[in-house]
């Protein structure tokens, strides 16, 4: 069943069934018109706003997803928890003045039955594709979905998630899925958190903890702007300033090739260091580039 509601621009479309969607985009598509679209999973904050802003920047039509997506969380992690507030996102959606959000429930994505899925392969096996099996394969599978309901002609993707737009570029790449994927930088907190949904879960102490993470990042850039190129070097004190405060649990740090995720003992060429650690309840993410020198 599709609602429209009142915007202060315009009408805001809510759509949940697949076949609507699939009606709108065909529609638009042969009106010439061009379609952005912005994949998330709700909760949004000014990180997913910019990847918004940037969609009703370049193309006609701007559609936005809000599912959170069974496949790509484990039987461990926090499905049942993600944060979940439709009525504060569609506020914000509509004061940005988005055409469309398409909102499907599970049952529309993954009917009884459901069996098929996709898998990028190699460069999954690093980072998280490591220490969240089956993440790479949910994300994959979702976003693959989305492309052929949306139809869009660009997407738009946040760099904080820096693996997970290598791994959606493969897939576009490798399935020619003709869609233009739009890399869009990080957004930080004014006190430098990279925005998560997952942000919402930390204590005001665990927050403070939880700054460790673009701190060491920070120190790292310092320190290699200094000279300093050995990997291990970096990534110990990366570690020594990630466990300084208790409450952190560390999954990974990693320093290595952009794009291939292979590990890099000496800090030369283009070079992605990216951290994933648990602090209480949240898993964070965080990542710097270090350009060539
Ligand atoms: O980055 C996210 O929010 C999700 O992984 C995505 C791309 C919407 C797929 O569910």
């Amino acid at each position: 069943m599709e609602t429209k509601i009142k915007s202060s621009r315009e009408t805001l479309q809510r759509v949940s069934s697949i076949s609507t969607m699939k009606e709108i985009s065909q529609s638009l598509r042969k009106q010439n018109l061009t379609i952005g679209f912005v994949p998330t999973m709700g909760c949004l904050h000014a990180g997913h706003l910019n990847l918004v802003k940037r969609s009703l920047e370049t193309c006609d039509r701007t559609v936005v997803s809000i599912f959170v997506n069974p496949t790509q969380f484990g039987p461990n992690e926090d499905l049942d928890t993600y944060p979940r507030q439709l009525e504060s996102d569609i506020e914000k959606l509509e004061t940005l003045g988005i055409d469309i959000l398409f909102h499907p429930t599970q049952e529309e994505m993954y009917p009884a039955g459901y069996k098929t899925y996709v898998q990028v392969q190699d460069i999954t096996e690093h980072l998280c594709g490591k220490s969240r099996p089956g993440f790479f394969k949910g994300v994959s599978t979702v976003v693959l979905k989305l492309f052929n309901i949306v139809q869009p002609h660009n997407a738009y993707f946040g760099e904080k998630d820096w693996q997970q737009l290598a791994v959606i570029e493969a897939l576009v790449e490798d399935l020619n899925l003709g869609v233009a994927i739009i890399r869009v930088p990080l957004v930080r907190e004014t006190d430098g958190l990279a925005m998560s949904s997952r942000n919402r879960y930390l204590s005001p102490q665990e927050r403070q903890t939880a700054l460790s993470l673009s701190r060491s990042l920070q120190q790292a850039r310092d320190s290699i702007r200094q000279g300093i190129t050995s990997a291990k070097v970096i990534s110990k004190s990366i570690r020594q300033c990630l466990s300084e405060k208790e409450g952190t649990e560390i999954d990974y740090i990693s320093i290595c090739d952009p794009k291939n995720f292979t590990k890099k003992e000496e800090i030369r060429g283009r070079t992605l260091i990216a951290l994933a650690v648990k602090v209480g309840p949240s898993r964070l993410i965080d990542n710097c580039i270090i350009e060539e020198f």
